[in-house]
């Protein structure tokens, strides 16, 4: 039985990939520091699988102890999940950005190069590509300059693990994702923002259950159909497949190059006033919003070419944006 390393395996996106990791037979360990999620998930996780994953609660940022953890557990894929993902906060403090997000991925490439740990997959942002010249946006859209020391972290990242792949043999893929959404279907896990989301859809659904006064939509005036801005919500399990089918890549030495990146979404815009609608239809609660200037940062549209995912890992969505949202919001009210 093959064993993987996941590290942030607590996390949002981390979680619901150690699930269908052990569904697919894998044996799972996970590494998470706990600063942006709660041990209680490995619970959950255990609840939905009945296999209860070897957890270490570890700083990557500390070099002896990604050692020591290496000295002690034999690994035959690591995903990589741990990072800071705040765009906002990370205009505020780029230096603990950078030494998380890129110390911590250094740490771990040392470690693969010097125990032959071949098989690397990297959680990579379409905020790579910034505002894509043409949509839906391709592997061959342009990399423009980051918008953010977040967005940085996620190019620099890339370039660290082509260099190490090419240096020392290594064979990486990095999934560079739209927008997750939604929760397992068991409604056990899901996406747990601490303070003020800054995200979407945590938003929409804590607004819906009252904790949060009305969502604010930013700008209406973006030029798309209806005036707000076009992202490519993909649902956070049918984006955890996508981790599982890229590992099973690189395991079965079918990568076509030692470094490879795909672009992971469902193929399809939603405006932020279409998501307003479809959870308002699938959730039957009134959404109360206003809409305020735009966000710093934020570009009009994005959304996926899946032509090169969908035919190098054979995989594609399965999941709708109802889907999605109704899992999110059934997810919201059970943590009332
Ligand atoms: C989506 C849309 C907002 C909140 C970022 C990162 C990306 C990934 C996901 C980490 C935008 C609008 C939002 C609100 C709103 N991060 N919005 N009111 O900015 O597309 O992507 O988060 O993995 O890498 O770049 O996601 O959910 O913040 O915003 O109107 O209260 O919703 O303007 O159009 P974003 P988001």
């Amino acid at each position: 039985m093959k064993k993987i390393l996941v590290t942030g395996g607590l996390g949002f996106i981390g979680s619901h990939t150690v699930v269908e990791l052990q569904n697919e037979g894998f044996e799972v360990v996970i590494i998470d520091n706990l600063s942006n999620s709660k041990i209680d998930v490995l619970n959950s996780i255990t609840e939905i699988t009945h296999k209860k994953p070897d957890f270490h609660q570890l700083d990557l940022r500390v070099k002896s102890d990604v050692k020591n953890f290496f000295d002690h557990t034999k690994i035959d894929g690591i995903i990589h999940f741990a990072a800071f993902k705040a765009v906002g906060e990370s205009v505020e403090k780029p230096l603990e950005y950078y030494e998380n997000n890129i110390g911590s991925l250094v740490y771990l490439l040392q470690e693969m190069r010097d125990r032959n740990i071949d098989n690397f997959i990297f959680s990579s942002s379409c905020t790579v590509y910034g505002q894509a010249d043409e949509l839906p946006i391709t592997e061959n859209a342009p990399i423009k300059p980051a918008e953010s020391p977040y967005g940085n972290t996620k190019q620099v990242g890339e370039e660290i693990i082509k260099e190490a792949c090419n240096a020392h043999n290594l064979n990486a893929i990095a999934l560079r994702y739209f927008n997750p959404i939604g929760a397992h279907d068991s409604i056990k896990i899901g996406e747990l923002p601490l303070g003020v989301p800054q995200n979407l859809i945590p938003f929409v659904t804590q607004t819906a259950a009252g904790i949060r006064k009305e969502l604010s939509i930013f700008g209406d005036d973006y030029p798309t159909h209806d005036g707000t801005a076009i992202r490519d919500y993909i649902h956070v399990v049918d984006l955890a497949k996508a981790h599982i089918a890229a590992l099973q890549r690189l395991l079965d030495k079918k990568n076509a190059n030692n470094f490879e990146f795909f672009n992971v979404g469902t193929g399809k815009g939603s405006s932020v006033l279409d998501v307003v609608k479809s959870f308002e239809k699938v959730s039957s609660q009134k959404l109360p919003y206003k809409i305020v200037g735009r966000r710093a940062g934020d570009i009009t549209a994005a959304y996926a070419d899946t032509s090169l995912v969908s035919k190098e890992l054979n995989w594609k969505t399965e999941k709708t944006l109802d889907e999605a949202l109704d899992s999110a919001w059934k997810w919201q009210e059970s943590q009332l």
